[in-house]
């Protein structure tokens, strides 16, 4: 049987930060409140005229590349999970594949705001498990501080930028994905979305003005969907493989809220020192959220161990993954 395994992960966030004190000079809030409420002490932002999320995949992809010394006319497949496209079209994952010298393959992006990277690499790994494809970059990106209001306190204290990448390649000791659980729920459309610039509400003078252009959220609707949707799914994914938390070696959560994860990992009997944290310095990188963990904790990781990807966002989507390094 062919497995989809992860070979290599590299991440990107871009140099410039704003802390929660620099915040709370834009807005009435305060660190206390913010790391409280959240985890969040600071973010990562791209600045620069022009440039868009592709900017931190392309960083993300290079160094993933070189990191795996794979050659780019290895890569089968290009795959974005991202919500801040650089355009509506072309995809994000054309003008990447084309920057880092993938030749022409496919490449299109996924939109599924914070579960993306789980709905990316799902997908990749169909690829692969089928048998059609050896090798396939996922990437997970997003550049919301161009979709944040930094007048609404209730949002953008939230959100950073950032990239993260993993390649796939076919694998055949049984390593990679073993088992997922992708779900959505259209009827929470409204509590978690960015209302204009689309079909339904084209960019006009008007929507501007309202400030349609921007995330809105209903903070605590959303809240609490996703408490207990991230528990149930992580544990669902959990009891159909027969694992209990001493078998699990990391959660690897979506960062959206510090609270939102200590439920998760409570739920499945998993401890703080086992459960992937890196809220707390680059906040809520929406698709990249995920691959930055990997990223970040790479080196505690050894083969073959058991990790849950859980996820949950704008949609509403949701979901998890069984994952043997
Ligand atoms: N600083 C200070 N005070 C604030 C701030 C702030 N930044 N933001 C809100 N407040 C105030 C509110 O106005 C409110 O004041 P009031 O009591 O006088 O009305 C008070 O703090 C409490 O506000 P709540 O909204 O009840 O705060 P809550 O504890 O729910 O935390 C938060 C808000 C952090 C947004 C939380 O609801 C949350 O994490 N929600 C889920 C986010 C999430 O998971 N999103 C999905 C992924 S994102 C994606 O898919 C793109």
């Amino acid at each position: 049987k062919i497995t989809a395994a992860i070979t290599g992960v590299q991440g990107y966030v871009p140099e410039d930060i704003l802390t929660n004190a620099d915040l709370a000079k834009l807005v009435d809030t305060n660190d206390e409140w913010i790391t409280s409420r959240t985890g969040i002490k600071q973010r990562h932002i791209l600045k620069g005229e022009g440039k868009g999320t592709s900017v931190m995949a392309i960083e993300a992809v290079k160094g993933l590349l070189a990191k795996t010394n794979t050659n780019p006319e290895e890569i089968d497949l290009l795959i974005c999970a991202t919500i801040s496209p650089d355009h509506f079209f072309p995809a994000t994952a054309n003008i990447i594949a084309n920057a880092v010298g993938i030749p022409q393959v496919g490449s299109y992006d996924i939109a599924a705001a914070c579960s993306g990277f789980l709905n990316a690499l799902t997908t990749g790994a169909m690829f692969i498990e089928s048998g059609r494809y050896k090798k396939v970059v996922v990437v997970g990106a997003d550049k919301m501080s161009s979709i944040v209001d930094y007048t609404d306190r209730t949002t953008c204290v939230l959100f950073g930028d950032g990239a993260g990448a993993v390649l796939l390649e076919a694998n055949y000791e049984g390593l990679g994905i073993q088992d997922f659980i992708l779900k959505s729920d259209g009827a929470g459309a409204n509590h978690l979305i960015q209302k204009a610039g689309g079909s339904a509400y084209p960019p006009t003078h008007e929507t501007i003005d309202n400030r349609w252009h921007y995330i809105h959220q209903e903070g605590q609707a959303v809240f609490k969907f996703a408490v207990t949707r991230m528990a149930d799914v992580s544990a669902e994914i959990m009891e159909r493989n027969n694992l209990t938390g001493d078998d699990i070696s990391f959660l690897v959560p979506h960062q959206a809220n510090k609270r939102i994860i200590d439920a998760t990992a409570n739920r499945m009997g998993v401890g703080p020192e086992k459960v992937m944290m890196t809220i707390q310095k680059y906040g809520n990188t929406t698709a990249a959220t995920i691959p930055l963990c990997l990223w970040d904790y790479e080196s505690q990781l050894k083969k073959g161990d058991n990790l849950i990807l859980a996820a949950f966002g704008g949609g509403f989507t949701w979901g998890s993954i069984y994952l043997k390094w």
